[in-house]
């Protein structure tokens, strides 16, 4: 360890990413203030690159420019892990930090892991331990992947506590502080801003759905695609449904000759923008994980189409609800919601916006003792 205090790289590499690890840089950068030893080199994978990908999410949150970027960019997600292994052992090699601390379950957490434990710099995962079970989505294998190297965990839930227990993680590896992401939505949400769009497309609060659907499984397949989206608009009943579109989305979208009418279709927005989209909706449809936590803290009803989710809480404690990929689905449960069936949910334990903080005092506590 150097002199000058344990260098920490802080990992980031998708849009996921960036809203977990803001907290985290902001509650070290009070800690060095307070006098903490703790350095943090932020490394960015160059999985995203797009300013509406990447860029704005750092602008608005305000997350430094990142010290190093690998610029791995396109790719399969075999070529994207390759290139991330070797661009950061290629880091390391030259210049050794003291842990490697991963978010989430991008190709970037799992490829960082491989490569900093592999010359043993301890690795830290935040957001450890939830599972899916469904091995037919890459997060899933990310995160099995990622979990089996870490050394220490920082989770989200006391699902995610057992899910390591039950793999054999010894207790004192397991820090339950809560959720990051939520910290960043917490903090932020004062300044969420209706997007330029909104009075010229006539949106009024609770009157419109917000979709978001990027993948493979929704996505890729330009037929099942095109009935998912047919069975939205007729299950919406005529209001509006504002979709900003991944960039894999967007390929799949091109080919299709005619879309619904109700459809609004965006770029991907800026953090502040799409939340305030979300936090005005009548209902939210998506197939991520991060908008049903995020929605489950804003009480907005949210249709996830997955027939699994490594986020249960937002399901038994949340608004979430999961209805599988079967477009069939959709009617019935937008049904419920216009008949005011949907059921209302809590926020989760620990999700109270100080996660970030809770992460940088065992960081200084395993690190500078
Ligand atoms: C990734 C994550 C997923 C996360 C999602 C959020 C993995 C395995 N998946 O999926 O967990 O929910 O990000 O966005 O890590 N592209 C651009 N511009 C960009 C980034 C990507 O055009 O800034 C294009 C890529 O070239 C590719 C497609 O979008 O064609 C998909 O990007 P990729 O990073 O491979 O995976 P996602 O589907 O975004």
């Amino acid at each position: 360890m150097s002199a000058k205090g344990p260098l920490i790289d802080v990992i980031a590499g998708a849009r996921p990413n960036f809203m977990k690890i803001a907290p985290i840089l902001r509650a070290i950068r009070a800690r060095q203030a307070a006098g903490s030893r703790l350095r943090v080199r932020l490394v960015h994978t160059g999985q995203h690159y797009d300013e509406r990908m990447s860029g704005d999410f750092f602008k608005q949150l305000g997350i430094p420019d990142p010290d190093v970027n690998l610029e791995v960019g396109s790719g399969t997600q075999a070529e994207q892990t390759a290139a991330i292994v070797v661009r950061y052992e290629h880091l390391l090699l030259g210049s050794r930090s003291d842990l490697c601390l991963v978010v989430g379950d991008v190709t970037s957490t799992m490829a960082c892991a491989i490569a900093a434990q592999k010359l043993r710099v301890p690795v830290a995962h935040v957001e450890g331990g939830i599972r899916s079970g469904d091995w037919g989505m890459p997060e899933e294998i990310n995160r099995l992947v990622t979990d089996a190297i870490t050394n220490w965990f920082f989770t989200t839930s006391e699902v995610a506590n057992d899910n390591l227990r039950k793999a054999g993680v010894s207790e004192e590896r397991i820090f339950f502080v809560g959720n990051t992401m939520i910290d960043t939505l917490l903090a932020n949400q004062a300044q969420f801003r209706a997007p330029a769009f909104w009075a010229e497309a006539g949106l009024q609060e609770g009157q419109y759905f917000v979709m978001t659907l990027h993948r493979p499984a929704n996505v890729d397949d330009t037929q099942g695609f095109a009935q998912l989206l047919r069975a939205v608009g007729e299950a919406v009943r005529g209001a509006p449904v504002v979709f900003p579109v991944h960039p894999r989305t967007a390929k799949t979208l091109a080919a299709l000759p005619d879309k619904p009418a109700c459809l609004l279709l965006l770029d991907p927005q800026p953090y502040l923008e799409f939340n305030y989209l979300v936090r005005h909706a009548r209902c939210v449809i998506t197939d991520s994980g991060g908008v049903t936590e995020e929605t489950t803290v804003m009480g907005v009803p949210c249709v996830t189409l997955r027939d699994t989710t490594e986020r249960p809480e937002t399901v038994t404690i949340g608004t979430n609800e999961l209805i599988g990929t079967d477009p069939a689905a959709l009617k019935p449960a937008l049904d419920r919601l216009f008949d005011g069936q949907w059921k209302k949910g809590s926020i989760p334990e620990m999700w109270d916006g100080r996660t970030g903080e809770r992460i940088a005092e065992v960081l200084e506590r395993l690190l500078c003792r």
